[in-house]
């Protein structure tokens, strides 16, 4: 599909309630499939990469129910059985390949965790390597990627792992694998990553040692949990209305959990007038409403490294607001952005380029001169953030923007034309003819 974006003639004007948060909504439905008895979810996401999650999930045993916008989950009561042919289809999320490789390699079964061309060219030694710490019997292919082979556990080890990586998915995939090993595992890494593993496991009913680690043989109970709106989402229609003058946008009830709200602190910086109220706790996750009253006083930044792990799934975002941000903006230290569901820096350069933004890449980041853009045709590589950050840059372009692969935008925000059409964009998804 192609996404088209005409030059936006007024500024964004409105209120919506980003979808659920991603992240939690995998954790969600990964924890309540683990727990015994029947939880309750309002405001999960169900978007490819989710559904992905929850499938998998049925066919570990896990029974989901509909009723009048919640999902029912009644979970397996602690260990998963064996899924119809052991292969599940993780399609393009990372998160869901991760962290459930962390609980089958505690399983009494054999299983194959696979996924999309681009999922299976992602690095998952940095999770096969502490999961044989620990004794699991899991091999990737000669490249280091999935399908994952994951043979019958016959009893984990915990360990104390130390990441090389600031990786919520790495944390998170050592500490499910943890709670079926012997001992306490706990995991330490360079930076804080975000925390909802940590945040949710409480809530069904894991106490946890200390901040970041289990004890093995931990039950999960059922439990009601509200996901809030995923501040990644968030962030395009803020960003939108950041650039194109005359917007006023509010988000409803979006996800400020502190590791996640980098880009709200980069938009500060670079001095957007950005406010929030309503603040109150869902869950476990600190949330509120976020109001952006377009002004034209923003400039470029050197984003600060430490903020990165905060905002990573944001800088495709930040990188088209720099375009046309006044001055250089300098992202360093985030040389993950190159195994995320694409190689994003390469990604988002060669499209800005297109549009004939100045930039200079580098392996951990990108400096990008901000000035006009113009319209253009651009890959989106198949990578949802990448094709949505395109798409709201488009509604500042001096012509149309055309994004191709845009379907892959339905992997983590399938309302997202909808939405930026009722905040007043013009944009179309269209078949290739
Ligand atoms: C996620 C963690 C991040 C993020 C991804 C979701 C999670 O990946 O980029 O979109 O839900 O744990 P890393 O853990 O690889 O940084």
């Amino acid at each position: 599909m192609i996404l088209t974006v005409e030059p936006a003639d007024t500024g964004l004007k409105g209120e919506i309630t980003p979808p659920g948060d991603k992240s939690i909504s995998h954790r969600a439905l990964i924890f309540s499939s683990l727990a015994s008895g029947q939880s309750e979810i309002s405001g999960l996401l169900e978007s490819e990469d989710t559904l992905a999650t929850m499938k998998a999930c049925e066919q570990l045993g896990a029974v989901v129910d509909r009723d009048r916008g919640n999902i029912f989950v009644t979970g397996t009561g602690g260990s998963f059985s064996p899924p119809p042919d052991g292969l599940l289809d993780m399609g393009n999320s990372g998160t869901a390949m991760r962290l459930l490789a962390g609980v089958l390699s505690g399983q009494g079964f054999d299983s194959t965790l696979s996924g999309d061309d681009s999922l299976n060219s992602r690095p998952m030694k940095r999770i096969v390597v502490p999961l044989t710490m620990m004794g699991a019997d899991i091999n990737p292919t000669q490249a280091g990627t999935a399908p994952l082979s994951i043979r019958a556990c016959s009893g984990l080890k915990a360990i104390e792992y130390v990441s090389p990586v600031a990786s919520a998915q790495i944390k998170s995939c050592v500490l499910l694998a943890g709670l079926f090993a012997s001992g306490t595992t706990s995991v330490r890494e360079p930076r804080l990553s975000r925390d909802h593993t940590e945040r949710m496991l409480p809530i069904f009913g894991v106490k946890l040692p200390s901040s970041c680690s289990v004890e093995g043989g931990s039950k999960l109970k059922a439990c009601r949990f509200a996901v809030p709106a995923d501040i990644s989402s968030a962030v395009f229609a803020l960003a939108a209305a950041a650039m194109t003058p005359g917007s006023d946008v509010s988000l409803r009830q979006v996800g400020l959990n502190p590791t996640r709200t980098g880009f709200l602190r980069c938009l500060e910086a670079m001095g957007a007038d950005i406010s929030i109220s309503n603040q109150s706790a869902q869950s476990t996750e600190p949330v509120g409403d976020i109001r952006l009253v377009f002004n034209d006083r923003l400039k470029a930044i050197d984003v600060p490294e430490a903020l990165i792990p905060d905002m990573i799934d944001e800088l495709p975002m930040l990188m088209a607001l720099a375009a046309t941000t006044p001055g250089v903006t300098r992202i360093r230290g985030a040389a993950e952005l190159r195994v995320k569901e694409s190689d994003r820096i390469a990604v988002m350069a060669s499209g800005l380029k297109k549009m004939g933004v100045e930039l200079q890449e580098y392996p951990d980041g990108i400096d990008i001169k901000g000035g006009k853009v113009s319209g253009s045709h651009v890959e989106s590589a198949g990578d949802h953030r990448c094709a949505m950050s395109f798409a709201v840059l488009g509604l500042v372009a001096s012509g149309r923007v055309k994004i191709e692969d845009a379907e892959f935008i339905a992997t983590s925000y399938p309302g997202f034309v909808q939405d930026m059409t009722l905040l007043g964009a013009n944009m179309q998804m269209e078949s290739r003819s």
